[in-house]
């Protein structure tokens, strides 16, 4: 499905990002594997994917941070030539009560999970318009994908920071999909809900934390990584070559006001 095609995944040595990459090597990809912290788990993903029999590479860099990324798009362009996939997915929780929330955890939660993805989506954007439309790879002159959260719509007491932050991707998203789809650049996002990795452990990793998840999730399973590959594989895809600016949620519901299946 996306053979002969080239991916980076963001924050790709752990949770939903490391399931992507491995999702978009099933598929036929070579894969990008970015990181931040955790060079084992990044080598540990990189040997997973390529035990799909494509090509896999680790880069670390600091999403947030313009210099790191312009380097590894230098590094990317001459391992692989191109970019035809960016699934732009790093991203961190730094949870505090609004009034101490320091400006220290505002700015960070912001850095990653905005910025990070405005500096990868720009230079993605750049190598797509250089290299143009490749019938033979896609009818896509490049895919991009920011994983959002369904905290981009519903918010979240506690975690400011981080509703800000995923609200304001969808946003940067829908405007930089109206912006370069004359390009036949397409830009999308998923949105996910209560996934079941590092980030959340405190929601899942007791009976009683579980009972409580679960009455916010009609579908009645906490989501696992793999829900979230399969889902970023068929946007990164021509399956979707329609679709742009659109947000899938991939969240069992979540975002149907689940308080509301009876009464009101
Ligand atoms: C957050 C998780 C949370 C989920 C559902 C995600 O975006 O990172 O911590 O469990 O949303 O609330």
């Amino acid at each position: 499905m996306l053979q002969g095609q080239k991916a980076l995944v963001t924050g790709a040595n752990t949770g939903i990002g490391k399931a992507i990459a491995i999702a978009l090597g099933k598929a036929g990809a070579d894969v990008v594997v970015n990181y931040l912290d955790g060079d084992k788990a990044a080598i540990a993903a990189v040997a997973e994917i390529r035990d799909a029999g494509v090509k896999s590479f680790a880069h670390r860099a600091d999403v947030g941070a313009e210099g790191d990324v312009a380097a590894m798009f230098d590094h990317i362009v001459r391992e692989f030539g191109t970019l035809d996939i960016l699934v732009a997915n790093a991203g961190i929780q730094k949870d505090a009560a609004f009034s101490e929330m320091s400006l220290a955890q505002w700015e960070a939660v912001l850095k990653v999970n905005l910025t990070g993805q405005f500096l990868c989506a720009r230079a993605a954007v750049g190598e797509f318009r250089r290299r143009g439309v490749k019938p033979e790879i896609s009818r896509a002159a490049g895919k991009i994908i920011c994983i959002s959260s369904v905290h981009q719509v519903i918010p979240w007491a506690g975690h400011v920071n981080y509703a800000a932050s995923k609200g304001a991707v969808k946003l940067m998203m829908e405007s930089l999909a109206q912006e370069v789809a004359p390009q036949r650049i397409r830009v999308n996002a998923i949105a996910p809900g209560a996934v079941r990795t590092d980030i959340n452990t405190a929601a899942w990793d007791t009976d009683t934390a579980m009972q409580s998840l679960l009455k916010l999730i009609p579908y009645g399973r906490i989501g696992e990584p793999d829900d979230i590959g399969k889902a970023a594989v068929w946007l990164a895809s021509d399956d979707s070559d329609y679709v742009t600016g659109a947000t899938l949620f991939v969240d069992g519901g979540m975002t149907l006001y689940p308080q509301f299946a009876s009464g009101g």
